[in-house]
């Protein structure tokens, strides 16, 4: 079976919904449709019931995920956009990123509980974790690698090292779980980490702001050696 390859763009907290829907349709066209290729695209919460219903109007082949969910169910919890909610919306959810376990005191209990919502509304976790020592919830089969010095600095962790930490995790929690590169990916490094084999793809910030850049990253990943 052909592994897949996973581009998920966080824009964290900088599109407004007339900057989605920009980014939607300038990225949307470009995005091959291919049953491995798995294009993710993570906005805000008020944007996504929006970039939702642009990308099934368009067709585009994208998925959509939140950036973060509820610890509990649906109820009293002022605030919190619970999973039964968002699952009208997203496929997969980012959770436990480094930005929330920093400046919201996320810590590995709450991010389990998060997982354990996301799963019971049908939507994949995405559990980012900062090395291998950071534990992975159970049943999770998607994560992304992120090591905290690489994040929003312009200093990757090399893909030699992203890649033996993938293969660590897959010893460690079995050979399916999918493991991504997340830490200061761009345009002209993006092909050195799709090329290591124990990983499945990327999850970007910046790079993932501008149209352009996140549509030659997606192409270039789709063609690591060359089309
Ligand atoms: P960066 O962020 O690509 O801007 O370094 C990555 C992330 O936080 O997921």
């Amino acid at each position: 079976m052909t592994k897949n390859l996973w581009v998920v763009a966080n824009w964290k907290s900088n599109k407004n919904i007339a900057e989605a829907l920009e980014w939607i349709s300038l990225v949307g066209p470009k995005v091959e449709r291919r049953d491995n290729l798995k294009v993710v695209v993570c906005p805000q919460f008020d944007a996504l019931e929006e970039v939702k219903r642009a990308i099934q109007i368009a067709n585009f082949p994208l998925l959509v995920g939140a950036q973060d969910l509820s610890p509990f169910t649906e109820g009293a919890y002022t605030g919190e956009e619970s999973a039964r909610a968002l699952s009208d919306f997203v496929d997969l959810a980012i959770l436990g990123h480094s930005e929330r376990r920093q400046n919201f005191q996320e810590t590995n209990e709450i991010v389990g509980k998060k997982t354990t919502q996301a799963r019971s509304s049908n939507i994949v976790p995405l559990v980012c974790i900062q090395d291998s020592d950071t534990p992975v919830p159970q049943g999770v089969k998607l994560v992304a690698y992120e090591p905290i010095f690489a994040i929003g600095t312009d200093n990757p962790d090399t893909p030699e090292n992203a890649g033996r930490i993938a293969l660590a995790l897959k010893q460690q929690y079995g050979e399916d779980l999918e493991v991504l590169y997340g830490g200061s990916v761009n345009a002209d490094n993006c092909q050195s980490f799709i090329r290591q084999p124990n990983l499945s793809g990327l999850l970007i910030g910046r790079a993932s702001l501008s149209a352009e850049e996140f549509g030659q990253i997606v192409d270039k990943c789709t063609y690591p050696h060359g089309s």
